[in-house]
């Protein structure tokens, strides 16, 4: 039987949020996020894991200790979607189910944050849902975990 904690990862700027380019992000804070995943995770049988690190290094320490007690990851990338093969290759290594998520719809932006790299080792990518995309995400992780209330 898998973990049922889920390690919801946030990349950086996104301790920003709620004051960064509120047209763009909205004008709801990371806390917020935080709180809409642990109230989405219980009625799912799932536990969450809510991490932000502006560091490229510390994400990927993140992803690999989740190898040890983590059922899946949900991961927001931030800008490292569209520069770190680092962390698209640690992503690959941990063999867990992984579900990316952008608040914003990066196809409909900068033709740079077309390409993400995570999104070629991600099983599903979950893209312009504002918050609700990590809402989304935890669903699609009880359902690919099976768990009871899913
Ligand atoms: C983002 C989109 C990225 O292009 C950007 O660098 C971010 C946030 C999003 O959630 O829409 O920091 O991942």
């Amino acid at each position: 039987m898998p973990s049922t904690t889920v390690l919801v990862l946030n990349g950086p700027n996104l301790n920003l949020l709620g004051t960064r380019e509120p047209s763009i992000y909205g004008s709801g804070t990371l806390a917020d996020v935080e709180r809409l995943c642990h109230d989405t995770a219980g009625p799912l049988g799932l536990t969450v894991d809510f991490r932000q690190s502006n560091s490229e290094g510390a994400l990927i320490d993140a992803v690999h200790e989740a190898r040890a007690d983590m059922g899946a990851i949900v991961i927001n990338p931030a800008g490292y979607s569209h520069t770190s093969i680092a962390l698209m290759d640690a992503l690959a290594a941990c063999d867990l189910p992984v579900v990316e998520v952008h608040l914003s719809n990066i196809h409909q932006r900068e033709e740079f944050r077309h390409l993400s790299y995570v999104s070629k080792v991600a099983g599903a990518v979950i893209a312009g849902c504002g918050p609700q995309g990590y809402a989304l995400a935890l669903q699609r992780v009880a359902a690919l975990l099976g768990t009871p209330t899913a």
